[in-house]
């Protein structure tokens, strides 16, 4: 398992954007040439599993790589199923589960929590996605989302709970067009409060060294910003993961 870093994480989530080898090739490529010039940032990539293996294997250690899913059960006759300790041993060490565009296909807090106990049995770092649908005036969206996120950490060991990554990514603002991203203001206050509720369970000093990352609709402009405030330690950036000229200055605005 890699241990946290106080560097600003960079994760791009490839989701099911680049489908041929040849394109996953050139894009990690340009990331690798990034993130060498980059001392001060901690560069993740999630891409599709297929790619893995590949990726893995190359000499360029700038970037780490992930997952973006894994099945729910550890081995056994599950077509289509990817095991974490399958998905680990292609190299990945970081896995992203309960992303909401899986969230919507019917997958729910018992099974996330699964999933982020096999990631971290098999060493690796669950990155646990948690975002309200909509906010209310009322503030029921916060309910929601300490709900979100204790269900999704259910069935972790307490004295492992450390070892995850939490990314704030309320989906109201996931794949919104350019000026979708949450202000940084706003930002500060959720990642606030997502280590406040983990701070119940862990103690105030361990929950304070969770990263907590913000995704939604992260573009080159909101990156500057958010990352010039300082508010998160650090960006799930979806759609511009896999656009080579706009990561390539997100990662080179991290000081
Ligand atoms: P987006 O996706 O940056 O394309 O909005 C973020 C995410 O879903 O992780």
């Amino acid at each position: 398992m890699v241990k946290h870093s106080k560097k600003f994480y960079i994760v791009g989530n490839w989701k099911m954007l680049i489908n041929s080898i040849a394109e996953a090739k050139t894009l990690f490529g340009a990331l690798s040439r990034a993130s060498l010039k980059q001392k001060k940032a901690v560069v993740i990539a999630a891409v599709p599993a297929p790619f893995l293996a590949l990726l893995g294997s190359g000499s360029k250690k700038a970037v780490y790589l992930g997952a973006q899913d894994v099945f729910q059960e550890a081995s056994g006759s599950y077509t289509g199923g990817i095991s974490a300790n399958a998905v680990e041993s292609s190299g990945a060490k970081y896995v992203i589960v309960g992303h909401s565009e899986r969230r919507v296909q019917g997958e729910i807090d018992a099974v996330i929590a699964r999933k982020a106990v096999l990631v971290i049995e098999s060493g690796m770092t669950p990155i646990v996605c948690v975002g309200e649908r909509a906010r209310d005036v009322d503030g029921k969206y916060l309910a929601e989302i300490k709900n979100q996120l204790l269900g999704s950490i259910a069935g972790i060991p307490k004295e492992k709970i450390d070892s995850i990554i939490v990314a704030y990514e309320p989906v109201w603002a996931i794949g919104k067009a350019f000026g979708g991203a949450m202000e940084p203001t706003l930002i500060h206050e959720m990642v606030i409060y997502i280590k406040k509720v983990l701070s119940e369970i862990v103690g105030k000093e361990t929950a304070f060294n969770i990263p907590v990352l913000y995704g939604g609709s992260v573009d080159d402009a909101a990156a500057q910003a958010i990352i010039g405030a300082g508010d998160a330690d650090g960006l799930l950036i979806g759609r511009m993961s896999v656009n080579k000229e706009a990561i390539t200055k997100i990662i080179s605005y991290v000081k």
